[in-house]
């Protein structure tokens, strides 16, 4: 496969599971060493645990792994008719989780998907919902900016994303609580906590139920641009039925929320622990967007994804076989020095910064520029009447334990007290 049939390298990965330590140790530098030592050791490379994949953890092949959706695919659909068991996008061996509806689609649907969606998550689209954003911002930090502490995460971060993303999905702001509650849970807790199964079985169900009666309800009103859109998808030529429905808006909203809050709360991290960078883009606020691509490359929330192999094909060396499950490693490449210099540093300066944490290629994030944005909104209300806060590192609770999305439980700071704007609330 082109400029990769030249890295043969030997591809034995026997005993390695990414799955296990040190690949979801809470701590990100531990992570980045543990992926750092398998791209040099093997970029491509076959382990033999769960009955044998692939691990793929440098840019080149993770890049050309994700633009080849017809060869690396995130179909799910166990024992498929073709005779292959398509694993999905979303873990290996699979989470107990249903089909994504957008992330797992394949072929002509998902083409009809994409068709449907991108006009309304254009840039375009998206900048016209920025007041709104800001609205939601202020008004969420007018709660707690008499206070002079707060956590960052769970009293600013992951409101205002989860009120965010339901107001610009069309969806009942209200859930928000619920929204955010749910995925935070999801992505941060051990399955085998009360906790954990509390939102599983009465909080999520209650959420998709209150989102299915929003998206019917949407169905003929042509106010809600998005969510009528959403209402009024096909699948074989007749509308969606509830549960299709349901899984679109929980695709949709999962991807969004514990993604987005997750790479704010880095950012906003890292201008904390580097006074110059903080005070570069206190001076020109257009560095929010070079910092935020730079939290991208170097905190991706989604780490890794999974995909299936359609077809024997010789790559990057090493001969694939069809029906092989492979892994791709979206934080080994983010960290590659061939495509990025001092790949362990945050240069806010890069010139071209050429991530991967949207994943690439068809499946490519939907909601890109509405994360961008998200990020752009938050890091500046925040400069502007908060600018001195100091995270208190010590407090800082990261999740445990999960290798595909890396995430913030936590984040206490503090900061000098400053008045409320008394912000209107924004729904
Ligand atoms: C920083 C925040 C975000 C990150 C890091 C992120 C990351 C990703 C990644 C890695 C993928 C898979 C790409 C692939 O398969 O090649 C993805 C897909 C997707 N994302 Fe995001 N995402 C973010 C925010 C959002 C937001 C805000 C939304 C919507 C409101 C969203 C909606 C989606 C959807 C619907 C897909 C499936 C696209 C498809 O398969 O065609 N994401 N995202």
């Amino acid at each position: 496969m082109g400029q990769l049939d030249s890295q043969t390298a030997h591809a034995d990965l026997r005993g390695v599971d990414h799955n296990a330590a040190p690949f979801c140790a809470p701590d990100v530098a531990v992570r980045a060493a543990a992926w750092k030592e398998l791209r040099e050791r093997c970029p491509v490379g076959r382990s033999d645990q769960y009955d044998g994949y692939w691990i793929l953890s440098d840019h080149a092949s993770v890049a050309e792994a994700c633009r080849n959706g017809e060869i690396f695919s995130n179909r799910y659909e166990p024992d498929a008719d073709d005779g292959i068991n398509y694993i999905g996008e979303n873990g290996y061996p699979r989470m107990d989780w249903p089909e994504l509806a957008i992330g797992e689609a394949y072929g002509e649907h998902h083409s009809y998907l994409r068709r449907v969606f991108n006009p309304l998550f254009s840039p375009t689209a998206v900048r016209r919902f920025e007041p709104a954003m800001r609205q939601v911002a202020s008004w969420v930090l007018d709660q707690r900016v008499e206070d002079g502490a707060m956590d960052l995460m769970n009293d600013f971060v992951t409101p205002v994303t989860a009120i965010s993303t339901l107001l610009f999905l069309g969806l009942p702001a209200d859930l928000w609580q619920d929204t955010a509650d749910v995925y935070h849970s999801i992505f941060g807790m051990a399955p085998d906590t009360a906790e954990f199964t509390h939102t599983v079985e009465i909080t999520m169900p209650r959420l998709m139920d209150a989102f299915l009666s929003a998206a019917k309800a949407a169905r003929h009103d042509r106010a809600e641009e998005l969510l009528g859109a959403i209402a009024r998808l096909e699948y074989d030529g007749e509308l969606m039925n509830d549960e299709q429905l349901t899984k679109v808006l929980t695709n949709m909203v999962g991807a969004g929320v514990d993604t987005t809050n997750n790479t704010t709360a880095r950012g906003l991290h890292q201008l904390a622990a580097d006074p110059a960078l903080r005070a570069a883009v206190m001076a020109d606020r257009r560095l929010i967007d070079a910092t935020c691509e730079e939290t991208l490359r170097m905190y991706p929330s989604a780490q890794v994804m999974t995909c299936t192999i359609t077809q024997d094909v010789e790559f990057a060396g090493q001969q694939l076989r069809r029906g092989e499950p492979a892994v791709l490693s979206l934080s080994g490449a983010n960290r590659d020095p061939k495509v990025f210099a001092d790949p362990d540093v945050f240069h806010v300066e890069r010139t071209s910064n050429r991530h991967l944490a949207f994943g690439r290629g068809v499946h490519r994030c939907l909601g890109a520029h509405v994360a961008r944005q998200m990020f752009r909104v938050m890091v500046a209300e925040i400069l502007d009447r908060v600018p001195d806060y100091v995270v208190d590192d010590a407090k800082v609770v990261e999740y445990g334990g999960n290798p595909y999305l890396m995430g913030v439980w936590s984040m206490p700071v503090t900061f000098t007290a400053a008045p409320q704007l008394g912000v209107k609330r924004p729904w």
